[in-house]
């Protein structure tokens, strides 16, 4: 099959069957869109690897609809990661915790750590659930792009990064675009302190709310693949210290003109409008078939902290 698929409530629950067989299924929540697989299969994770064409040993996040299930994967929690689960999820936030024996290598990456999420997008909190309810306990679920590449942010965007690497049981749903457009915010909840291992639209601020944070920057004993220097890359050349020449592309706030002859990428209002169209806007410029784009951060804290990291990194090659 693996066309895009409608998602009426009959549909997902036929997905989340998909899933319980061992398919993998692409669907999408509020940041950008996960490549779903049972994560306690371990055939069907090495095939979601394989799609992605990702290195075996990086941990993936599991995702999960009820809060009830955080005891299933993991082991002395701290109080401050239960206070953030209440606060921020449903939401863009996943928690680096200690596994249990449930989690295994083959989602850990060999850690002894475990990535939880339970995002807030009505599909994929719907599919989480059907899926729980046939007995399954988690979704792993990285990006759906290939190793390397810009997060998809739409079904199509999924189906051009993995369409033809899906099989005959294989589902990609379709549920528009993403509302907040980058990926979620990991906290390592394994010491003392909250620690940020990757920005996201759960921000410092909202964090420190909560609890005071741990900024140490010393993530050795933790692998992060999003926190590789070179991430989030388009084909096109991303540059960020220069104005825009005639015949490049050019992603920038509203506020920000456009020089004669520039391939204006997009022009968003608001930092969480910049979140949501970012990836989208470089994918367009690939598809235009531009050689360089030149994309002015936006200032400040919160979102526009995370919009900056995913810039410098596609900036990177
Ligand atoms: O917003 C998101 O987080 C999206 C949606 C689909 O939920 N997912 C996502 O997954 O961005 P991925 O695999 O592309 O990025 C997740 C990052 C990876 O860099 C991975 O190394 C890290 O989270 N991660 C996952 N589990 C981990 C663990 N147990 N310990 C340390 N890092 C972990
Ligand atoms: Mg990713």
């Amino acid at each position: 099959m693996n066309q895009l698929a409608p998602c009426s409530i009959d549909s997902l629950k036929e997905a989340a069957k998909h899933l319980k067989d061992g398919a993998l299924v692409a669907f999408p929540t509020e940041t950008v869109y996960g490549l779903g697989v049972d994560a306690e299969n371990q055939s069907a994770v090495a095939r979601m690897y394989e799609a992605k064409g990702r290195p075996a040993n990086h941990p993936v996040i599991v995702h999960i609809s009820d809060q009830n299930l955080v005891g299933y994967w993991a082991d002395e929690i701290p109080d401050y990661a239960i206070t953030l689960m209440r606060k921020f999820w449903p939401g863009p936030m996943t928690l680096i915790l200690k596994r249990s024996t449930n989690a295994k290598d083959f989602v850990t990456g060999g850690q002894e750590y475990v990535g939880l999420r339970m995002p807030a997008n009505p599909i994929a909190l719907k599919l989480l659930s059907e899926f729980e309810s046939l007995g399954g306990h988690g979704v792993a679920a990285p990006s759906a792009n290939r190793f390397g590449s810009v997060s998809p942010t739409s079904a199509s965007d999924v189906k051009e990064e993995i369409g033809e690497l899906l099989r005959e049981q294989d589902l990609i749903l379709d549920g528009g675009s993403c509302e907040v457009g980058v990926e979620s915010t990991i906290i390592d909840c394994s010491k003392g302190l909250p620690r940020i291992l990757r920005l996201g639209a759960i921000t410092e601020e909202m964090i420190e709310e909560i609890s005071p944070i741990d900024s140490d920057s010393d993530l050795e004993e933790i692998r992060v693949s999003g926190s590789l220097t070179r991430h989030y890359s388009p084909r096109a050349r991303v540059v960020v210290d220069r104005a825009a020449q005639p015949g490049e592309g050019l992603i920038a706030l509203s506020d920000i003109d456009t020089p004669k002859d520039v391939n204006r990428l997009c022009t968003p209002n608001t930092v969480e409008e910049y979140a949501r169209t970012l990836y989208r806007s470089l994918r367009k410029g690939d598809s235009e078939g531009l050689g360089v784009i030149v994309v002015i951060p936006p200032s400040g804290n919160g979102l526009a902290a995370a919009i900056r990291d995913r810039i410098m990194r596609a900036s990177t090659h």
